[in-house]
């Protein structure tokens, strides 16, 4: 038996983060968050279920996958995805993106996203993207709001079972239009630490973890208020201040790290002064820059000058299937 299905899913970029679990099996995260689906950012995955294999083997852009990142990011969805189909059939994956990968763009989020809804395709499991989004959770937690279109909510649930650890769209891909997301890339380097030993190391270590967590619930309404209203000023605040709040608990987490560079710094003056945008930054150097339609320019023509590539994303749409076969 061999039976393949291909789907695309578009990476994401948190306003409100993701940084600390308290499952690290399950991906069960500390705190809700909220993130913004990328339409031009996108990975492509072909997964083939291949009675011959006996492992599963996995090439991004070509290049295969180390047995530790097959085993312990796409391997645990495949793992949930053979006990539903009931049984022990291995896959194929080839994965394209069309950004760099490990630029702390999210491709690997991306990337679980299309695999989960392809395999759901190619195996007629005929789950629904709810349920889709907690399977991809599994593999890698950010994964799970890709799932969705447009402005997406990750609940984090409270069960030890992860049942009610789940994402919903918020408001669609069309509420905000003119709203856009300007990508600085600076470097296109793997990160030093991941984001899954970053965040355990912030958890074990950061005495500021706490207060973070209480920013997050006090202001979690507010910001989805901002966007509901499209409250330009209220929205460009909270996002900034949600991405340094997990910088802070980053650089509080011992022993010290810290993902921003010099140029991520020149770019928060540059925001600050501006007065009309917003930064956010994953765990990476690299600036998210959130802008109205109108003064995107001026923020190409900055990053530019800065060295650096850019890409303008707008709000897109969830995951869609290629092709699926049998
Ligand atoms: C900084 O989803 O990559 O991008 O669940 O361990 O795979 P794992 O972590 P991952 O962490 C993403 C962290 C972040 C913030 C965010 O996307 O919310």
């Amino acid at each position: 038996m061999r039976i393949e299905a291909e789907a695309v899913a578009p990476a994401n970029i948190a306003v409100v983060k993701y940084w600390g679990k308290r499952n690290k099996q399950l991906n069960l995260p500390l705190n809700d968050s909220l993130s913004i689906t990328l339409e031009s950012l996108q990975v492509r995955s072909k997964v083939t279920f291949d009675e011959n294999l006996n492992h599963d083997e996995i090439f991004v852009n070509g290049e295969r996958l180390s047995d530790y990142e097959t085993r312990e990011y796409a391997g645990r969805v495949l793992e949930i995805i053979r006990k539903l189909y009931g049984k022990r059939v291995f896959a194929r994956i080839e994965s394209t993106s069309n950004f760099p990968s490990s630029a702390g763009l999210a491709s690997s989020a991306a990337g679980i996203a299309a695999l989960t809804f392809a395999s759901n395709a190619a195996l007629n499991l005929g789950l629904d993207d709810k349920e889709l989004s907690k399977i991809a959770r599994v593999g890698s937690g950010s994964a799970c709001r890709s799932m969705f279109g447009g402005f997406v909510r990750w609940n984090k649930g409270e069960s030890d079972e992860g049942d009610d650890s789940f994402c919903e769209q918020v408001f669609g891909p069309d509420h905000w239009p003119n709203l856009v997301d300007v990508i600085g890339i600076f470097k296109e380097e793997k990160k030093k630490v991941s984001s899954r030993s970053g965040m355990e190391s912030s958890v074990a270590s950061s005495s500021l973890l706490k207060c973070r967590l209480r920013f997050v619930e006090e202001t979690f309404d507010d910001i989805i208020k901002a966007i509901r209203d499209r409250d330009v000023n209220s929205f460009f605040h909270l996002t900034m201040r949600h991405s340094n709040s997990m910088h802070a608990i980053i650089l509080d987490s011992w022993p010290s790290m810290s993902y921003l560079n010099d140029k991520s710094f020149v770019v928060m003056d540059w925001v600050h002064e501006f007065g009309k945008a917003a930064y956010t930054f994953d765990a990476g150097p690299n600036p998210h820059i959130l802008v109205l339609e109108e003064n995107v320019q001026e923020v190409v023509n900055f990053l530019e000058g800065l060295g650096a590539k850019v890409i303008v994303s707008k709000i897109g749409k969830g995951p869609s299937l290629v092709r699926s076969e049998t």
